[in-house]
């Protein structure tokens, strides 16, 4: 499974892209704000610290408009992969900049008819909000279930990129599911290697080393 990471704050992204877990990067209106940054200038520095895709979004809403602002964001950087909505503007968009030889990431996926319009539409990636469907008190998982399924029955090759990831059970799951990438907050990937069972047997070791006087010099 790949992982993406799920912010604008190069901080973050330089950290967990140090330790090898930074496969892309995603981001969205929302981020850049909580960034406090630029948009040219911050997804320009995200892109030059990963070699993965990296997903900056659209804000115009009509087909005229996406293209436009596509066409400013492509000349960002070669990664540069355009996030758009799933409307039916954002899907004629995301047919054109594939045709165009762009990565495209269709977002804001809540249904597999949604998902299924988007690999149709030639979408590199397919974003199916998980925790903003748990919310709703529906099971989100079940969606990325579903569109595993569908895609796995035509042979579609959009990408299932899980996202709205809020837990560390989210990622696990998506991942037994099949999701193809999760997109994950930089707290929560970091959550993925906590375990109580580490950090006691890790105490235990240093302790009882303690004991030994040794050094390893
Ligand atoms: C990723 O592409 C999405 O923009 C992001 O995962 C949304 O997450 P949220 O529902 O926590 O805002």
């Amino acid at each position: 499974m790949k992982f993406f990471v799920d912010t604008a704050d190069v901080d973050e992204i330089r950290e967990l892209n140090d330790m090898g877990l930074v496969d892309g990067v995603t981001t969205n209106p929302s981020l850049i704000l909580k960034s406090g940054r630029d948009i040219m200038e911050v997804t320009k520095e995200i892109c030059s610290m990963v070699d993965g895709p990296v997903s900056a979004e659209v804000t115009a809403t009509d087909y005229e408009g996406m293209m436009s602002e596509a066409a400013v964001l492509a000349k960002i950087a070669d990664n540069i992969c355009i996030k758009l909505p799933l409307t039916l503007d954002g899907l004629k968009a995301c047919k054109a900049l594939t045709a165009a030889g762009h990565k495209t990431n269709v977002t804001l996926c809540f249904s597999a008819n949604q998902a299924l319009l988007a690999a149709k539409a030639g979408a590199t990636y397919i974003s199916p909000f998980i925790g903003r469907i748990d919310d709703m008190a529906i099971d989100g998982m079940e969606l990325i279930a579903e569109i595993r399924q569908i895609y796995d029955n035509y042979g579609y090759t959009t990408e299932i990129l899980a996202a709205s990831i809020r837990s560390v059970n989210h990622v696990k799951d998506a991942a037994l599911i099949g999701a193809d990438v999760a997109t994950v907050p930089p707290s929560t990937l970091k959550a993925l290697v906590k375990h109580p069972l580490t950090d006691k047997g890790l105490e235990t070791f240093l302790a009882d080393w303690q004991k030994t006087g040794q050094k390893i010099s």
